[in-house]
């Protein structure tokens, strides 16, 4: 039986370990992939801390590969066909929680969850933009900013530099809010007009010294960080969460009344990746990123969870 490298997670509460096992077989309305890439997000979290529906599982939900064989009823795609999938997995299914996902050399994916992948772009380029790329490009896209409106993205990292770079292109000031210095050069280099160190300065004195935000996106997982954004919307403002906090979030009706301001959630969303795909190649933004290969993804993701990538780590396969 032919087999393949991945990195599993064998149960809940167990390290990510590299396996050799057999190659999975494509079902009803599914396809194989040969895998060429997979981003990795800190959306990951939740599958190697322990929320997936079944273990062993694989994590991984940022994946461009080649569709390799065809399962019984397969309509939509080609052998050999570039494809990419992400958090959505098609079908009710979620990449990576209920299905496995791409830190493997292939993969099992229902064909509606799957979109086609452009040539102009690198596999591993195009991985980040299937979460990363769709969430920010979608929140965005359906805020209420218009070019010219001050826009900030809070957490310069895999969503973040990419949110900086579609607000640039979209013709808003920007403005990156980070932990330190470290970012601000790569952070200003992606399109951001202003930086603010929130270490060293009250993120939401700042953006109102700036004459107030009309969308703030938060995308650093930090419930605290979230609720003290609201203090830097302007008049009619709208913050905007995709980061993940379990912890609760702290407002008072008045932080509501002034402005009068809107908080609203965005979720990664199908129908807008083929969208954020095109406008990332129409309008030149990539993901800036550190590509590891497969047996490296533990570090890979440690070095994630620590806020040190600069800015999406990616995992090639070998050929
Ligand atoms: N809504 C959705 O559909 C959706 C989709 C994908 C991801 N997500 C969520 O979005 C968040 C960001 O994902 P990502 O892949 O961009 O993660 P990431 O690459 O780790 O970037 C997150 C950034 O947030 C900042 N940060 C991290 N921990 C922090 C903390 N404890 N306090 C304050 N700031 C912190 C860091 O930026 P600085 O170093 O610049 O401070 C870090 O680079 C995660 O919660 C993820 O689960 C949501
Ligand atoms: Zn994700």
């Amino acid at each position: 039986m032919a087999t393949m490298r991945a990195i599993q997670v064998a149960a809940k509460g167990e390290p990510m370990t590299l396996v050799e096992i057999p190659i999975p077989q494509p079902g009803k309305g599914q396809v194989l992939l040969k895998v060429e890439a997979c981003g990795i997000c800190h959306g990951d979290s939740k599958v190697i801390e322990g929320a997936a529906s079944s273990y062993p599982r694989i994590p991984g939900h940022e994946v461009v590969g080649i569709v390799d064989k065809l399962g019984e009823e397969v309509s939509q795609w080609k052998v050999g066909q570039r494809v990419g999938i992400g958090w959505h997995g098609g079908h009710g299914h979620t990449t990576a929680l209920t299905t496995d996902g791409g830190y493997a050399e292939y993969m099992v994916a229902y064909e509606d969850g799957l979109i086609a992948i452009p040539d102009e772009i690198t596999a591993e380029e195009a991985a980040p933009l299937l979460c990363a790329g769709e969430t920010t490009f979608s929140a965005l896209h359906n805020s209420s900013a218009r070019p010219g409106d001050l826009v900030a993205i809070s957490g310069v990292g895999g969503l973040g530099h990419l949110a900086i770079q579609y607000a640039k292109k979209a013709g808003y000031e920007v403005v990156a809010i980070s932990r330190g210095k470290d970012k601000e050069q790569l952070a200003r280099e992606l399109g951001a007009h202003h930086y603010i160190d929130s270490e060293k300065e009250n993120a939401a004195e700042t953006l109102q010294a700036l004459g107030g935000a009309k969308v703030i996106l938060a995308t650093a997982p930090n419930a605290d960080v979230i609720s003290s954004l609201m203090g830097g919307l302007g008049t009619g403002g709208e913050l905007i969460i995709a980061a993940v906090d379990d912890n609760p979030l702290k407002w008072s009706a008045m932080d509501f009344l002034n402005g009068p301001n809107t908080v609203k959630g965005t979720f990664t969303d199908i129908k807008e990746m083929e969208a954020a795909v095109r406008f990332s190649i129409l309008t030149n933004v990539r993901p800036m990123i550190e590509v590891f290969p497969l047996e490296r993804a533990k570090e890979a993701y440690e070095k994630m969870m620590a806020a040190k990538t600069h800015f999406r780590a990616v995992l090639r396969m070998e050929k």
